[in-house]
């Protein structure tokens, strides 16, 4: 057992969102009520909660905060199902890279037109229940997400498998288990030793601070290095295989994830190691050909001219900051999904099996 939450909605209506602030870890474990759209938007902005599915849950139960309080405030349906669409297209703005954040307002939003659509959209009560049961579905069936990739991608990793992961794809990332590391979790219930190698992911090291807490709750062998050695970890034979998550893919099989993501896989394909992407379909942008569509997020300089809170660059230096990169399809082996696994990476293959369901404007 992980022996954490990464979120929580706690109490009903009105209720709260609880959520680990990842900010804070692994020097402390602080849990952060975010009870207003603007505390949640903001709490994904500055990654108090990250990762594409986790986003996309916090956003959905941030749609539920919009929704309660106009309730609150005396609102009808109209007035509650108003204040839901505001704070969904709010919390839109928050962070632009990963699908999930839209894909799961979008649902919202559905949920929302299917109960104009029965004409059961004049109780406010009603409405902002509505939405909270939906969030709910949304966070318990990216629980179920994550099992099911794990099963299929622990399928794929030989015994006592060596692999290298970049950023955090795990429970932190999602409801709960993760994606890439979920992959790794369920080898290991399997009763296959697998063991991690995990990029400190620079600039706000989500491998040193998250995957190797998570990694030592549960017990799995972890060995953290810095972004730049992972070549030569590859080239010494200290790397069986490469699993990372995504933000987003595009229709190609063109993945962004975290930056430095598409460093691991052109070395990866140099030393024949095979480049595994763990994400589930949500996760599909079926309206973008290829990455070069894919939106990436540009971050404040201080994340690179400060660490630990230290200066490490002159002041006024020129900064380029994207928090993700894009690998090309080409450099994927397979991607393993909640459907199965999707080898080899091209449209027809990503198709075939994302094809209903992936996230589609
Ligand atoms: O900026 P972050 O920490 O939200 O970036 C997260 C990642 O890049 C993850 O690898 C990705 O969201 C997959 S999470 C299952």
């Amino acid at each position: 057992m992980a022996g954490f939450e990464t979120l929580a909605w706690r109490g009903d209506l009105p209720g709260a969102l609880e959520i680990i602030d990842q900010r804070a870890l692994p020097a402390r474990h602080d849990l952060l009520r975010l009870e207003t759209v603007p505390a949640a938007w903001d709490a994904i902005k500055t990654l108090a909660v990250r990762g594409a599915p986790a986003i996309g849950v916090a956003a959905a139960y941030g749609v539920v905060l919009g929704a309660q309080e106009a309730l609150a405030r005396g609102g009808g349906g109209d007035g509650v199902a108003q204040a839901a669409l505001a704070a969904a297209d709010h919390l839109a703005t928050s962070r632009p890279t990963a699908v999930n954040l839209f894909w799961a307002l979008e649902r919202m939003r559905r949920a929302l037109g299917r109960l104009v659509d029965r004409g059961v959209a004049g109780d406010g009560a009603f409405v902002a229940r509505s939405l909270l049961a939906e969030a709910r579905a949304i966070h318990e069936e990216d629980r179920a997400t994550c099992r099911a990739i794990g099963r299929h991608g622990a399928a794929l990793l030989g015994r006592g498998a060596r692999v290298l992961t970049h950023c955090n794809a795990g429970g932190l990332a999602t409801s709960d288990y993760g994606t890439a590391l979920g992959c790794i979790y369920a080898a290991v219930e399997g009763g296959n030793p697998v063991t991690v190698l995990s990029c400190e992911t620079r600039p706000l090291l989500q491998g040193a601070r998250l995957t190797s807490w998570e990694l030592e709750r549960r017990g799995i062998p972890v060995t953290l290095i810095s972004d730049g050695m992972s070549g030569f970890a590859m080239q010494r034979g200290r790397v069986d295989a490469v699993i990372v998550g995504a933000d987003r893919i595009a229709r190609n099989g063109d993945v962004a994830n975290k930056i430095g993501t598409y460093g691991h896989a052109v070395l990866a394909r140099e030393h024949g190691i095979p480049f595994y992407v763990a994400a589930p379909v949500s996760t599909f942008d079926l309206s973008l050909a290829s990455g070069a569509e894919i939106p990436i997020e540009e971050r404040a300089p201080d994340e690179v001219t400060t660490f630990g809170g230290q200066r490490v660059a002159p002041e006024g230096v020129d900064v380029w900051n994207p928090a993700f990169d894009v690998t090309p399809a080409r450099l994927v082996t397979a991607i393993i999904c909640e459907r199965g696994v999707i080898q080899p990476v091209d449209e027809e293959h990503v198709m075939a099996l994302a094809g209903a369901g992936g996230w589609c404007r």
